[in-house]
């Protein structure tokens, strides 16, 4: 077992913090930051600011100078690259610039990029991996997921009334949680790359699907709106479909849906793409997936209504991490949908387990971040670090 000292542990802390910056504006490449410390002391900072702009490791170098670099250790939580890509490898940077010392806390899972630490060692530079993994890979799970499997890391989030339902009987839903909670939703979007919905939803409510956290309006990229409309009967005159409220849209739609709605979106520049049924009657939110990771998708945000919520968490099994607001109000209604839909499971055996990752307060709502069985976990040997403990702790605030 490793043991890290809290001075280590508080620059990686400080690194990690810095790569947050980064939200909402990396995508495809992964959230990073670095600081370079020399005699104890934190001398430049840097972090990756989008795909084109400098590395972390970079920025940190080019901030502090060569006089400061030599002899100075590194902190950067996902191991620096070797590769060429749109910028050039940070390893001949670090090298160049005399540090002594790497520490870095996950290893890089980019097939191109990997194998920095091993061109580091040879070249006489010490390195140490695993310093706050943990931490270091829930930041980056859009991009490791997708690395590894070249499909979307899914979060799912809905909102409810205490007694579970996420609309009244008159199928009223505006607003059941918070602003507070409606702030954290949007800081959510602004920082996947795809929001998914159901047709109904679309057609009940015409959300825009942009992201407008407070105070960053125009800091990220909009993400792409996606649509589950099997027979491409939605109007065009919705704001989904309306360029000017958010990203790009995408329309999945059945094998058979009619040529001329296919044809009428295309030219108002819509992307259509034809899914296969899942054997229920609906499409395959797995082919879904699939075809987002082709379109370099690394994470998608479903806002389900009940029947999508039920096909993605229990059907499917599609979910990575769900966030659920509870609101402190009661609605009732046995014809009031509940947060999930479908035909739901005969047996308490067959329920689908989740493990509760966070809970917390949303102004006067309750927010869980949990995990649910089958989301994607990387593969053995990628986070075998022990010292760092699992990240399921239940953290309550205030
Ligand atoms: N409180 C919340 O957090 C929240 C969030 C979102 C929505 N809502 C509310 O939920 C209500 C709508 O929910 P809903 O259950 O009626 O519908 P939904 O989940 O929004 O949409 C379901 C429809 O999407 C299409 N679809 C295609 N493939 C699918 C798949 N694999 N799984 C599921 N659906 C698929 C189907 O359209 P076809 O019928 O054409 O086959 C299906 O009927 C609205 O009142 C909305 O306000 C609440």
């Amino acid at each position: 077992m490793i043991h890290w000292t809290d001075k280590e542990r508080t620059f990686m802390k400080e690194a990690l913090r810095l790569a947050r910056r980064g939200w909402g504006l990396v995508s495809p490449n992964p959230l990073v930051g670095a600081v370079i410390v020399r005699k104890g002391k934190i001398v430049s900072t840097g972090w990756h600011s989008g795909p084109g702009l400098p590395h972390a490791e970079a920025a940190a170098l080019a901030a502090a100078g060569k006089r400061q670099t030599v002899g100075a250790e590194l902190y950067v939580n996902l191991e620096p690259c070797r590769h060429t890509g749109r910028t050039g490898p940070c390893t001949d940077l670090i090298v160049a610039a005399g540090i002594e010392k790497v520490y870095y806390s996950i290893p890089d899972p980019n097939p191109q990029a990997r194998g920095g630490a091993q061109a580091l060692e040879d070249a006489g530079v010490e390195t140490r991996r695993g310093l706050l993994a943990r931490e270091a890979y829930d930041l980056n799970q859009f991009f490791v997921k997708w690395q590894f499997t070249r499909r979307p890391f899914v979060i799912l989030k809905t909102a409810a009334s205490l007694d579970g339902k996420i609309a009244t009987r008159a199928g009223d839903s505006r607003w059941i949680s918070s602003k507070v909670a409606r702030n954290y939703s949007h800081h959510l979007r602004a920082g996947v790359d795809a929001i998914l919905i159901g047709r109904a939803t679309a057609a009940k409510d015409d959300p825009e699907l942009s992201a407008r956290p407070w105070g960053r309006r125009k800091m990220h990229r909009e993400p792409m709106r996606c649509v589950l409309d099997p027979g491409l009967r939605l109007p065009a005159s919705l704001k989904l479909f309306d360029p000017s409220y958010g990203g790009p849209t995408v329309s999945f739609c059945a094998p058979d849906a009619p040529p001329a709605a296919v044809a009428e979106l295309s030219a108002a520049g819509v992307r259509v793409i034809h899914i296969p049924w899942d054997g229920r009657g609906r499409l395959s939110l797995g082919k879904v997936l699939e075809a987002l990771g082709e379109l370099e998708v690394q994470s998608v945000l479903i806002e389900p209504g009940a029947t999508l919520a039920a096909s993605a968490l229990l059907d499917e099994g599609v979910a990575d991490l769900v966030h659920v607001f509870i609101a402190p109000m009661f609605l009732g209604g046995q014809d009031a949908p509940s947060m999930l839909g479908g035909a739901g499971v005969e047996k308490l055996t067959d329920a689908r387990g989740a493990e509760i990752l966070r809970i917390a307060r949303k102004g006067p709502d309750i927010h869980f971040v949990v995990r649910p069985q089958g989301a994607f976990t990387p593969p053995p040997g990628f986070l075998d670090l022990p010292e760092d403990g699992p990240s399921g702790h239940l953290e309550e605030e205030g």
